[in-house]
């Protein structure tokens, strides 16, 4: 009876988790799919420990534990999340991963000590145990890695041992010989040995991937902790931690699908690590000369605007300068202009950067489009300002197939009529790469930062 309650629980949230992530993938019903996944996981929640209670010898023990754990735990989640800046997102998530991996590793351990029913079903609650442990295993050493490097506790240069990729490969050979070895003995030593080989294997995964690509690393093992999950659910009997787990295996896999996309590398090359390491790019080519414009004729540009796109990236983060621009903009509107932000998918530092930033100023949500939402409109334009983004509106991608980022779909704002740049120098962005952008002759360097040139234009306006 009690089973059956807490499966029809787990099956509610269930589609509770499918809704949340429905809600979360549109601006407008974000703050709806929280609440579905809050709600999901206090069922899911409420009907395990309820199950976990009624199915011990002492229920009030079992609860004082669970209670306990959860508050300490809990407490401790609730004062990073409130003290973490947004650009320590990436490495908070990556340390969580790999609890999550750890978890997966203690719980196939676990359920191997306890043993499985007898026969056929021996040998499949075997290979769940293993691949569940190596998943685990690879997740929370990589995840630590990751965290590492995020955090700048070790630097974040690839490292390249020699024949890494034949020390990988051996790695996963090996593995595949102790799970044989696992599965005829049902001895822990191979679960032992392949435990070790699976921690160096994490290790020296995300060691020899450079920083450049470590945010696609850290959705890469949001996906790695999604399957770990499924894992022990495959190894506790627990559909919900199954379903969940495929959830968030999925969609991190898709993440780092797009990623890898919208910064033209190829998953592969990403996972076989060895790029990023920081290349100085002796570039001597001449761009001729840029052209330097005041906050007043910029506001000048603005008043006589019928359309005008926002292209923020990571200067706008650095200055924070969502909120005059969120000002700047309702303005402009009230004037009658037409603004619009454009939203390149990798601008900033990680994904959603700017859609974050710009939700939290007000900034009305059909307003912000996505890159190729607005790339067709920007010829119309009459002025683009680009707000502390770089590499993400830059010419050569689309136009110099011998740039380190060619192929890389980029905001074509040099095809409006005017472009405004809004950063401190002529300092190159996140990829070192130099920007014929701020050569253009229809395009203007607005120099200074980002939030003060942005608040010097609202009080020339
Ligand atoms: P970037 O290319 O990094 O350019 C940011 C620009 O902001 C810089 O040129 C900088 O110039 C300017 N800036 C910095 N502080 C400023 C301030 N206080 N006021 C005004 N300007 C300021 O940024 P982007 O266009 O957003 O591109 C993102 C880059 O990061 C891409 O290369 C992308 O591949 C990479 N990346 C993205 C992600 C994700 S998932 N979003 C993750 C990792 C890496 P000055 O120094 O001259 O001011």
């Amino acid at each position: 009876m009690t089973r059956n309650l807490v499966q029809a629980a787990y099956i509610v949230s269930a589609v509770l988790f499918v809704l949340s992530l429905a809600g979360l993938s549109k601006h407008e019903k974000a703050k709806e799919g929280n609440a579905f996944g809050v709600t999901g996981m206090v069922i899911a929640l409420a009907a395990t420990i309820w199950l976990a209670a009624s199915q011990s010898a002492n229920a009030l023990l079992t609860l004082l534990f669970v209670v306990v754990a959860m508050a300490v735990g809990g407490s401790i989640g609730l004062w990073r999340a409130r003290v973490v800046e947004m650009t320590q997102m990436p490495e908070l998530v990556a340390m969580l991963h790999s609890f999550v991996g750890l978890a997966a590793v203690l719980v196939g351990f676990n359920s191997y000590l306890e043993g499985g029913d007898a026969g056929t079903g021996v040998t499949i609650h075997l290979v769940e145990v293993f691949l569940g442990v190596f998943i685990g295993a690879v997740t929370f050493t990589g995840s630590i890695v990751a965290f590492l490097k995020l955090s700048a506790r070790i630097r974040s240069s690839p490292l390249m041992l020699p024949a890494r990729h034949w020390l990988n490969l051996a790695a996963l050979v090996v593995s595949a010989g102790l799970l044989a070895w696992f599965v005829a003995s049902h001895s822990v030593v191979p679960l032992l040995l392949m435990t070790v080989v699976a921690l160096a294997f994490g290790w020296h995964l995300v060691a020899s991937i450079g920083g450049g690509d470590m945010p696609v690393v850290v959705s890469m093992l949001n996906s790695y902790s999604g399957w770990a999950a499924a894992a022990a659910g495959f190894m506790l009997g627990n559909d919900l931690l199954i379903v969940t787990g495929a959830l968030v295996g999925s969609s991190g896999a898709i993440l780092s699908y797009i990623m890898c996309k919208a910064m033209n590398r190829s998953f592969v090359s990403v996972i076989a690590g060895g790029f990023g390491q920081e290349v100085s790019l002796g570039e001597d080519k001449d761009y001729g000369e840029h052209r330097e414009t005041n906050a007043a004729d910029v506001a000048e540009l603005l008043r006589d605007a019928s359309s005008v796109v926002i292209t923020p990236g990571y200067g706008m983060a650095v200055a924070q300068a969502q909120y005059p621009v969120a000002e700047l903009t309702s303005q402009l509107r009230k004037k009658g202009v037409d603004v619009r932000f454009g939203i390149h998918p990798v601008a900033g530092r990680l994904p959603g950067h700017m859609n974050v930033l710009l939700a939290e100023a007000k900034v009305p949500y059909d307003i912000v489009l996505e890159m190729d939402e607005i790339n067709g409109d920007l010829p119309g334009t009459d002025v683009v300002l680009v707000i502390g983004a770089n590499d993400t509106v830059n010419p050569s991608a689309a136009e110099d197939p011998g740039s380190p980022i060619a192929g890389m779909p980029v905001l074509e704002v040099w095809k409006a009529r005017n472009v405004v740049v809004f950063k401190r120098s002529m300092a190159t962005g996140y990829a070192g790469v130099q920007n014929p952008l701020f050569f253009k002759e229809n395009s203007q360097m607005l120099f200074g930062d980002a939030k003060e040139r942005v608040e010097d234009i609202i009080k020339a306006l």
